[in-house]
């Protein structure tokens, strides 16, 4: 499926913000060659990815853990490794990577494509 998700104005570039697409919550964030989103939130422990940090025009990094992750691909660039003992923790929750969703701008309009 396929929603409006907002509009090219709507954020600035390195910033990012918490929307839903359908029954899907997502983060929208703006790098300098375009927009992406991806789930909402973290694959280590579900923090809310929408309160991390955009690093360097390429991560997300996670509030929580500070698991950071690729914006564009989903992946992995770092597991969660703050505090220090957490790694304890990530013997059973080990690395997963993102979902991404395809965001497309049309005459000023983003929107963002959702599996059915
Ligand atoms: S919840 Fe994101 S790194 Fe732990």
């Amino acid at each position: 499926m396929r929603y409006k998700i907002g509009s090219t104005g709507d954020l600035k570039e390195g910033e990012s913000r918490a929307l839903r697409a359908g029954d899907t919550s997502m983060v929208l964030y703006r790098l300098s060659d375009g927009f992406y989103a991806t789930q909402s939130r973290c694959t280590h422990l579900f923090a809310s990815l929408a309160k991390g940090k955009v690093l360097k025009d390429k991560c997300v990094q996670c509030p929580l853990h500070r698991a950071r992750f690729d914006i564009r691909s989903g992946e992995v660039e770092e597991w969660a490794n703050f505090p220090p003992g957490v790694q304890l923790l990530n013997a059973v929750r080990g690395e997963k990577a993102l979902a991404t969703f395809p965001v497309t701008e049309e005459n000023g309009e983003l929107y963002v494509e959702v599996p059915a």
